[in-house]
């Protein structure tokens, strides 16, 4: 195995399951994407196994990618080298004997809820029993679609974003935000490797986008129940009822019930691939609610967008500059405490300005 240098301040622990991509990207082609800092070149053989190797030649480091595939293996696009799907070098040009060393790495790789999953960290533990539950994702009782952002941010600043929803009243006034939201009050819970945040808002007025999924009028109950798994995958428990049906006694059989879910993975210490889906209980067959569903969520994530990559801009230029943490952060401070506690794990030094 190669040899792999890094700093010693790093944001993302390595042993842990990444999302690397949707099922529907992965094709009979080479797909180059970096993920915790780790160019990869990602590929499906011929019976559709999914394939991870590093993105860099062992000959002269040209980024596989830039070859092609040749059956299950692939070329390298400088000199000819090919590997196999283990990342074992199969093929020398004018060389009857091939160096024994010579490979890449190979990733382990699972498909689960029409993601991709690539494990970076130590082989012996990547137990395909620990991919994310994204279930709603393809589960039959659940319809929905999503897509992936690609952001300019440290991937904490989204798992900070999601952890608090009080930013709905203000960067999404007039879609999911409004008033209550800021105003109902919500309770952080915890264990080793999970954290809730539970929020309430009982007898409101729908904000337009719940209100056109209810299709009745008056008031509601809106519930908003976030669940955190380390480092970086967040699915929302969201919907509205008809105020006093009995919703928040766990009686949802007159409200509309969608799961927000989000994958956020590491490119580099400032960027990431964020991995989005919504997914709903009602309308199932619909595919025109689908469509419409996933555009109307892309352009509220669009508002997040420009805050997220606003608020990395401002990071680089204020270094050194700490984040302030009010009650609204008490969901975030417990998600960032739960990747602290991986990345201590693993050896790494916390990096500072993390919103401690
Ligand atoms: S760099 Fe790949 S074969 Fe030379
Ligand atoms: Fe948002």
């Amino acid at each position: 195995m190669q040899k792999t240098t890094f700093s010693r301040e790093q944001s993302f622990p390595l042993n842990a399951w990444y999302a690397v991509a949707w099922d529907v990207e992965l094709k009979r082609a080479l797909l180059p994407r970096t993920i915790c800092s780790r160019p990869l070149v990602l590929y499906r053989k011929a019976d559709g196994t999914a394939v991870a190797l590093e993105d860099a030649c062992w000959h002269r480091l040209l980024p596989l990618s830039k070859g092609w595939l040749n059956g299950d293996d692939v070329t390298c696009g400088y000199h000819g080298l090919v590997f196999n799907a283990d990342g074992r070098c199969v093929f020398m040009p004018s060389q009857e004997t091939i160096n024994p060393s010579a490979c890449v790495r190979s990733y382990p790789i699972v498909e689960k809820h029409r993601f991709v999953w690539v494990w970076l960290g130590d082989p012996a533990l990547a137990d395909p029993a620990k991919v994310p539950d994204l279930h709603w994702n393809d589960d039959p009782e659940w319809a929905g679609d999503g897509q992936l952002i690609y952001l300019k941010c440290d991937y904490r600043l989204v798992v900070d974003n999601l952890m608090d929803l009080t930013h709905e009243t203000f960067v999404h006034a007039g879609s999911i935000g409004n008033q209550a939201v800021a105003e109902a009050p919500f309770d952080v819970t915890h264990t080793e490797n999970h954290a809730t945040v539970t929020r309430w808002m009982l007898n409101i007025d729908p904000p337009p986008f719940w209100a056109a999924q209810l299709g009745k009028p008056g008031k509601v109950d809106r519930w908003q129940i976030i669940h955190f798994e380390p480092p970086c995958t967040i699915a929302i428990d969201v919907g509205v009822a008809p105020a006093g049906t009995g919703a928040p006694e766990g009686n949802r059989s007159q409200g509309v019930n969608g799961f927000v879910l989000n994958t956020i993975t590491p490119e580099t210490e400032t960027s990431c691939h964020y991995f989005w889906a919504f997914c709903r209980n009602y309308r199932l067959k619909d595919q025109r609610a689908t469509t419409e569903l996933r555009e109307g969520v892309a352009r509220i994530f669009q508002q997040d967008e420009d805050v997220l990559e606003a608020q990395q801009r401002a990071m680089v230029a204020n270094p050194g500059r700490e984040f302030y943490n009010l009650n609204i952060d008490a969901g975030a401070i417990w998600a960032r405490r739960l990747i602290d506690n991986m990345l201590a794990e693993e050896g790494y030094l916390v990096p500072a300005a993390a919103g401690d």
